[in-house]
């Protein structure tokens, strides 16, 4: 298998998490003998500074050239007072758009060995095993008009949606849905905004074409209360950007931390694979950010632009032995274990390293048999 790899540190922790990524698809490379090779650009605020822009043509053609894109983090506090369209962030939706990814699914599972990381009751979350599918290139991030006035003190964003665009992220929706239990809530705000009343007629046409899952259609303050009330209901969530940006963060105190949640984007040119957490400027360099967010993106990687399913579940299997073992690195360490020492990111790393070549060596070793 061959793999042309596209490696986006980015800001903040974006560089020392996706280090830890990087070593373990090494591994699954080794172990598997693939030829997965690795190319590094600039995006975001080092490619500001660097370069005078978020993405440079370098990065951004780099990309279309390659397989897949794997992205850690952009952003920094210094950027703050730029104008949107001047920001680290605007580096981040530039490349979405020109990789022409508009699915973007984004796993939120509770993990039993960190129940104690969630506000919520062991017994709400136990079994919670989410997956988001976002649409990624409408909405407000990418509607026009938009504009800050600032003559007349004003300011106005477009939340915008054709129809096209609504089939074909609730078409991966419906897909992903079948296998799975077959649930699915599409997200709206139909009872205010047009532009969600669209959505839900959209997807309410294209469901008798998946008779075998079920929809249904929540309002996005009341989804926002059932995902934390009954997160097991939950299976595949359909939502447009912004509810999806919001829900996937929200549905982190499932897990436990930010930290451990994975996204791919896929149905463009070239998948893009991002954790969903950000540049954390607060704790960068310092070596103590969680890297399993990352890790686990990279097994969607190699699931969605690899085929290698099996590899994907081995890194899943790690994270949670590494888990299950008792290693936590700073942002997991809660409800009264912060005398513990936590691990850093690269023990972490190196933790799941070990644990991904047991399990694959006895994967092999079975199929030796
Ligand atoms: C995310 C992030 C991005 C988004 C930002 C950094 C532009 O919050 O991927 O969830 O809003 O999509
Ligand atoms: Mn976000």
């Amino acid at each position: 298998m061959k793999l042309k790899v596209l490696i986006l540190a980015g800001d903040g922790i974006g560089p020392e998490v996706t280090q830890e990524a990087v070593r373990v698809l090494k591994t699954v490379a080794d172990l598997g003998g693939h030829d997965f090779s690795f190319d590094e650009k600039r995006i975001g605020g080092v490619a500001i500074k660097a370069d005078g822009t978020p993405l440079p043509k370098a990065t951004l053609d780099a990309a279309l050239e390659s397989d897949a894109v794997l992205l850690g983090a952009v952003g920094g506090n210094e950027f703050n007072s730029l104008t949107p369209d001047k920001r680290p962030e605007a580096g981040l939706l530039a490349i979405r758009q020109a990789l022409g990814g508009f699915a973007n699914l984004r796993p939120a599972f509770a993990h039993p060995a960190l129940a104690i990381n969630s506000p919520l009751r062991p017994e709400v979350i136990d079994g919670a095993d989410i997956l988001f599918v976002r649409e990624l290139l409408g909405g407000l991030y990418f509607g026009k008009p938009r504009e800050w006035n600032r003559e007349t003190g004003e300011a106005w964003n477009t939340m915008r949606y054709n129809r096209s665009e609504v089939v074909r992220v609730a078409r991966v929706a419906f897909e992903l849905a079948s296998p799975r239990r077959r649930k699915l809530p599409s997200v709206d705000k139909a009872n205010v905004l047009e532009v969600s009343q669209l959505w839900r007629a959209t997807v309410t046409e294209l469901a008798p074409q998946y008779p075998d899952v079920t929809l249904d259609h929540q309002y996005v303050d009341a989804c926002s209360m059932h995902l934390m009330n009954t997160p097991r209901n939950f299976d595949v969530v359909l939502t447009e950007n912004l509810f999806g940006d919001i829900l996937s963060d929200e549905s982190a105190v499932i897990t436990g931390s930010l930290g451990m949640l994975p996204s791919a984007t896929i149905g463009g040119a070239v998948n893009l694979y991002e954790p969903v957490h950000g540049s954390a400027p607060d704790i960068a360099g310092k070596g103590i950010a969680n890297p399993l967010g990352a890790i686990l993106t990279a097994a969607m990687l190699l699931r969605h632009s690899a085929g290698l399913e099996q590899d994907a579940l081995a890194i899943e299997a790690s994270v949670r032995k590494v888990l299950d073992d008792g290693h936590r690195t700073a942002d997991l360490l809660r409800g009264g274990e912060t005398k513990r020492k936590a691990t850093s990111t690269q023990e972490m790393g190196a933790l799941v390293h070990e644990a991904l070549n047991e399990i694959i060596d006895r994967r092999q070793a079975m199929h030796a048999v």
